[in-house]
């Protein structure tokens, strides 16, 4: 048996390797690596987004920064961050999507069509390649909490016209269902629909649809109006909202309240994170010409 001096000595001698063990990990936990990987998102203003609060679940390797950019500052701002070799994208939000499209080198086919871009990575090249995200991540965030909606064709009303709205026709065309489109300007919506094929402009409005997705950005305050006649919304229509904040906007109210289903708007942005850190962190050019091209 050992001695008491022997057991004080050991006792003490793992205290001391404790106490450095905590101190280092601390350390570790309270900075950023020097190797660290660095993504940023843009906007402006870049506070009102939920996604630095959410990504970093998505690429715990790397650090992502919110910067507020003015337009004024943006091209700039991008030359500047690419300059970095640790540099890896951005992600791209309001109201900056369009004006970004004239800063990449490479566009994926999707944002070529949507005319916007929500992500920027440095190529193998060196050059920068844009992407939209929009419009996949508000299919894969209704498939995942409606497994069997999207797999029947399905009649669907965006209300609105902008970017976002954009995106999101152009991706439940190609996936096999029919859109039409109302818009406060009338001359939007003609423009959207005589971008994708196979959108149509909603001349009438009346009951009947599998699928309404409020896609302006009325909403963010409560004192905001409502953006069309709710006597439109009729169960069994899937109401869906792509503003997040707030999660109940005035849209879902009126829905829930004349019986229909609702979809919160950061269903959206939840599934398309995944595929936001895939396409920043993917070193492997099979797997981004599988999933981006
Ligand atoms: N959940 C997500 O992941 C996600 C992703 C992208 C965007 N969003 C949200 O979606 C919203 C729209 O984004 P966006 O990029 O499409 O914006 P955008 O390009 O600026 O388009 C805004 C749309 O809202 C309409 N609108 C604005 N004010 C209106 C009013 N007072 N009355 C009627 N319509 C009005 C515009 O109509 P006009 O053409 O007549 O001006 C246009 O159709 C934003 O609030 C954004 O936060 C969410």
């Amino acid at each position: 048996m050992a001695s008491p001096p022997r057991v004080c000595g050991l006792l003490v001698a793992s205290g001391v390797v404790a106490f450095f063990f905590l101190i280092r990990r601390r350390r570790r936990d309270d900075g950023i690596s020097p190797r660290a990987r660095v993504v940023a998102i843009i906007g402006d203003p870049v506070g009102v987004t939920r996604t630095s609060l959410v990504f970093p679940r998505y690429t715990p390797k790397a650090v992502l920064i919110p910067l507020d950019v003015p337009a004024s500052k943006l091209a700039t701002t991008l030359r500047g961050l690419f300059g970095a070799r640790n540099f890896d994208g951005l992600v791209v939000t309001k109201p900056h999507k369009e004006n970004v499209v004239a800063l990449c080198d490479r566009l994926s086919s999707v944002a070529r069509s949507v005319g916007a871009v929500n992500c920027v990575r440095r190529c193998r090249d060196g050059l920068l390649y844009g992407a939209n995200f929009d419009g996949a991540g508000f299919v894969e965030g209704l498939r995942k909490r409606y497994p069997a909606f999207l797999d029947a064709p399905r009649t669907c009303l965006l209300v609105g016209a902008g970017g976002a709205a954009r995106a999101i026709a152009r991706e439940l065309v190609a996936t096999g269902h029919r859109v039409r489109v109302t818009n406060r300007t009338l001359a939007r919506a003609t423009d959207l629909a005589a971008a994708i094929p196979g959108v149509e402009v909603a001349t009438t409005l009346e009951p009947g649809y599998d699928l309404v997705v409020q896609c302006t950005s009325l909403g963010h305050s409560p004192d905001d109006p409502l953006p069309i006649d709710p006597s439109i919304l009729v169960p069994p229509t899937l109401c869906a909202e792509i503003i997040m904040n707030p999660p109940q906007t005035r849209f879902l109210e009126a829905a829930r309240n004349r019986g229909c289903r609702c979809h919160a708007g950061r269903h959206m942005l939840d599934a398309q994170l995944q595929l936001l850190a895939t396409f920043l962190a993917t070193t492997d050019d099979h797997v981004f010409n599988r999933l981006f091209t």
